[in-house]
């Protein structure tokens, strides 16, 4: 099925989630986080996550914002790190997360060719907002589409639905790509053509759903678009 239009996830996909711990760590007077801020940076985006997961589980639905606070708050305790003007650095600095250096040209590349172009993330729309403008993005997405309209987070089946209610494409014509396995694995099952941006090399999920596409970064996503 020829694809018209290709979707990506936000956060680890597009934008580097890793950044807001490494550039607080650059920041003086923060040299508590040298060497702490790789499992901070870790432990903030598993918490944020397995938050999200069950959250969607128990109907307990808050925004993305909120889990993200609760998720830095558990893991600057996880590292006893107790200091208040930190945590709000950290999380201004996750309003301006930098985007991988390979997601512009991508995206460019994509509507040049003629496709439509949006993110689908778990993200609240001020939040994306902030990433999309901050990274200069906003040109090359016909859509940014947060889960926030339907009050749960990925990968409830409801979340895929919005990409043909926002785009008007049905899901076989669609390329769905993440960097998160697990988004991957769902959207693979829910019927998109899937690609999995496997940036660490990992294993792939035992889940239901498998990627049929592995790639090591985005650059090669417009010709594997055109392709299919
Ligand atoms: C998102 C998270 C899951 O953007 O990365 O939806």
């Amino acid at each position: 099925m020829p694809i018209t239009t290709c979707v990506f996830d936000a956060y680890g996909t597009l934008f580097d989630v890793t950044a807001a711990a490494r550039h607080a760590a650059d920041q003086p007077g923060q040299d508590q986080l040298a060497n702490l801020w790789p499992k901070l940076a870790a432990d903030w985006r598993s918490k944020q996550l397995q938050y999200s997961w069950l959250r969607a589980v128990t109907g307990e639905h808050v925004s993305f914002w909120q889990v993200t606070m609760d998720a830095l708050d558990w893991a600057m305790e996880a590292s006893n790190i107790d200091d208040p003007i930190l945590r709000e650095t950290l999380l201004a600095l996750y309003w301006e997360l930098p985007a991988y250096s390979e997601a512009p040209k991508t995206l460019a590349l994509l509507k040049a060719a003629g496709f439509k172009t949006a993110i689908l993330s778990n993200g609240s729309p001020d939040m994306l907002d902030g990433a999309v403008d901050f990274s200069g993005t906003r040109e090359w997405l016909d859509d940014v589409v947060s889960v926030e309209s339907v009050g749960i987070f990925k990968p409830a089946r409801v979340v895929y639905d919005m990409v043909q209610a926002h785009l008007d494409t049905p899901p076989e014509n669609v390329l769905f790509v993440s960097a998160n396995g697990w988004d991957a694995a769902a959207a693979a099952a829910y019927g998109f053509q899937t690609a999995w941006i496997n940036r660490a090399a990992d294993p792939v999920d035992r889940l239901p759903g498998k990627p049929a596409h592995i790639l090591s970064d985005l650059a090669g996503i417009p010709d594997l678009a055109g392709a299919l």
